[in-house]
């Protein structure tokens, strides 16, 4: 776990080809929380290895703010894991704070991620555990061993759902990944959303939604990334500039929400301190111990998002 990043927001996930040093160039200043140098399935075949070096150049030489900085390495089942993590871990420096491990499937995996990141640690020069680890499940055999992935490792910072791979592996009639099917009467990823959700939240991680491949129909994302939101995830990906605006917005608290998060727990503080009471009515509705608690979620994310109380 990366002491720096884990409590991070991660509202907006901005993903960048590592082979494209232009758009590396661009991404510290795209105002996500988050951004990905992707070495997996935005690189071609045979840019792979070339791209580790112009990743580590990227992590070196620009200034990346405070965004949580991860490096998206490819799966244990390529010829390439082991070799991504040992080149770019090893010269990227402290300023990395995190790989993201796609496709998996066995607790195992994280298990050999993390084995191995010991080692390129400790030969470059890094504080062991300082390197974080994002881990996405995006197979069915990767969603049936969510539980055990998610405590796999106390690296473990975020779970993510990828839904292009996962309509792949589970043989769903669909051409675009992560966007509503009009056929299909419902959420089909409800039970994916859901399930992944728990096993994030059980180990104490933060939960992301992958990508929607309409990237240039912003209204189409703000009304399809409402639904994770509304369920409790803490962000999803962007693939564009544009996308980041939207989700930056849909997943921070309102100024009423936050404000309204903030009278309730004085509300509840007056009520058990100074009233003896452990529910009260608030306006309309009553409060108690649970009141407090969501609440409170409400102010630690508005507060990740700059938010401040308005003055009564
Ligand atoms: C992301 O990696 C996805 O497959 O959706
Ligand atoms: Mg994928």
């Amino acid at each position: 776990m990366s002491p720096r990043s884990k409590d991070l927001p991660r509202r907006s996930c901005l993903s960048v080809p590592g082979s494209s040093e232009k758009m590396m160039g661009k991404a510290p200043g795209i105002p996500a929380d988050m951004v990905f140098l992707d070495l997996e399935d935005a690189v071609a075949p045979r840019e792979k290895e070339a791209s580790r070096a112009k990743v580590v150049e990227a992590i070196r030489g620009h200034e990346w703010g405070d965004k949580v900085l991860c490096v998206r390495v490819n799966d244990w089942s390529t010829k390439w894991t082991a070799f991504d993590i040992v080149e770019v871990v090893g010269n990227a420096g402290p300023r990395l704070d995190e790989i993201m491990l796609p496709k998996v499937e066995s607790a195992a995996q994280v298990v050999a991620a993390d084995m191995l990141l010991r080692q390129v640690e400790v030969r470059a020069g890094l504080p062991v555990g300082h390197i974080g680890m994002e881990v996405q499940i995006e197979t069915a055999r990767g969603l049936i061993n969510v539980e055990e992935i998610c405590a796999a490792s106390p690296r473990l910072e975020t779970v993510i759902f990828g839904p292009a791979d996962f309509a792949a592996s589970m043989e769903m009639p669909v051409l675009t990944g992560g966007v509503q099917i009009p056929s299909y009467p419902g959420d089909h990823f409800h039970y994916v959303f859901s399930k992944i959700l728990m096993a994030g939240r059980a180990n104490g991680l933060q939960v992301i939604d992958g990508p929607f491949l309409y990237v240039r129909d912003q209204d189409a994302l703000r009304d399809y990334a409402a639904r994770t939101r509304t369920l409790g995830y803490d962000g999803k990906w962007a693939l564009h500039p544009d996308q980041v605006t939207v989700l930056n917005d849909v997943f921070s608290p309102t100024q009423e929400q936050f404000d309204k998060a903030w009278d309730i727990i004085d509300a509840y503080r007056d009520a058990t301190e100074g009233e003896g009471k452990g529910a009260v009515m608030f306006g309309t509705e009553m409060i108690d111990e649970a009141s407090r608690k969501m609440a409170l979620k409400f102010i630690s994310r508005g507060e990740r998002a700059g938010r401040v109380r308005t003055p009564k």
